[in-house]
């Protein structure tokens, strides 16, 4: 009898193992699928998708208890009436593209500019969606007289503590009950294969114990608050994910106020698909984590062919999938959802096309596969918790 081995690629990776029955000479092999594993949970059995799948995202993602988000540019959402349309319509969490950023809301020392964020939150509350903070420790986007300061010396390594437990301990109370989540730190660690962590002024001067010191002061500024630690190109089993892995055991183990672990999702066609995703991020759910896709987008080099778009459409479900199999996976955001707002261009030369809308709104097949994931029952024990 032949075995006949079927790999399913994706993110659900399976082996489906076939036997071929026997068969009268000539005629085709008949394939009879092997006995399935008999149901163990109460109502799996069943996962059809739902009759109507052309839904706006956030509706489709209600049901799965999942909050599905986008970053937002406040200056086209005061200037492109159509943009704030889809932005409510589509999504039931905004991140601020960058006006939480230190060097947005503290140009000045001292000085606060509330007024982007502040119009984000309220554009939210009049929504129903929920928003993440992002971001309270950076190494980039940090304001210039803070890095000055450090730089010639004007600022002390007592100081630049006093300053970031002030920053953050008056822009979380500042936002306290009306932001869901924080990335506390972003970025903290370097790449490669011996990931360290990343040599900024923070950890220059106030030492590794700067990031249970940064959960610690953001939690008494916001009890409430759930805080995650953010980065990029850990999405799969690598050794920087195994780095935050480990961080974030011994954070709680020690007790500190870790409550989440996001991971950014900026996927490039030209790099391997993160396939074991829902591996990576089930082990950081064990440490009772919540975890979320924070800043999803997929580029490749223009111009597109098809495909390009249907790498896109494989990449943004694996990592919408690995997010709907990991029970405490509590949101998914991309990073933009239309190609006429997007980062991508301005950063990585030659590529684009790395949102699931086009420069006109209209949805790319990326946008209809990210329906389509949605679109499966939602199974009834689940408990995410958005
Ligand atoms: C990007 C914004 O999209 C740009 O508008 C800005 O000029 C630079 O920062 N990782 C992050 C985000 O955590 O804050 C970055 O956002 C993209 C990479």
């Amino acid at each position: 009898m032949g075995k006949l081995r079927i790999v399913v690629a994706g993110a659900l990776a399976a082996t489906v193992l076939y036997s071929v029955g026997p068969s009268a000479a000539g005629a085709a092999p008949q394939l009879t699928a092997a006995p399935a594993r008999p149901a163990t949970g109460s109502s799996v059995a069943h996962l059809p998708g739902t009759p109507s799948t052309d839904l706006p995202l956030r509706t489709l993602a209600r049901k799965h208890g999942l909050g599905f988000g986008t970053a937002v540019d406040m200056d086209v959402l005061d200037s492109d009436p159509e943009y704030r349309e889809h932005v409510s319509r589509e999504f039931s969490a905004v991140t601020a593209e960058n006006a939480m950023k230190w060097e947005s809301l503290e140009p000045t020392r001292g000085e606060y500019n509330w007024g982007p964020a502040d119009e984000l939150v309220e554009f939210a509350r009049r929504n129903g969606q929920k928003v993440h903070g992002h971001t309270l420790i950076w190494h980039n986007q940090a304001p210039a007289w803070l890095n000055e300061g450090v730089a010639d010396g004007s600022i002390s390594s007592a100081e630049l503590r006093d300053i970031v437990r002030n920053h953050i301990t008056t822009v979380v109370k500042h936002f306290r009950g009306k932001v869901r989540a924080w990335d506390v730190v972003n970025e903290a660690f370097t790449d490669g294969d011996n990931p360290v962590l990343r040599d900024s002024i923070f950890l220059q001067h106030l030492g590794p114990n700067y990031i249970a010191d940064a959960l610690r002061w953001a939690h008494a500024a916001d009890p409430n608050a759930k805080l995650f630690l953010n980065d990029y190109a850990i999405d799969n089993i690598n050794p920087k994910s195994t780095a935050y892995y480990e961080l974030a055991k011994q954070l709680r183990k020690q007790r500190v106020p870790l409550h989440g672990m996001g991971f950014q999702g900026h996927l490039d066609l030209q790099y391997p698909l993160p396939i074991d995703a829902p591996q990576n991020l089930a082990r950081f759910d064990r440490l009772g984590l919540q975890t979320a896709f924070t800043e999803v987008d997929v580029r490749y080099f223009l111009p597109v062919d098809t495909y390009k778009e249907a790498g896109q459409v494989g990449s943004f479900n694996t990592l919408l999938q690995a997010c709907l199999l990991t029970p405490r996976c509590v949101m998914f955001t991309v990073w933009g959802f239309t190609d006429k707002y997007s980062w991508v261009p301005g950063w990585f030369e030659g590529q684009g096309g790395a949102t699931p809308m086009d420069e006109n709104f209209q949805p790319k097949p990326a946008y209809r596969g990210l329906q389509q994931v949605l679109a499966v029952a939602a199974d009834p024990n689940s408990r995410r918790g958005f």
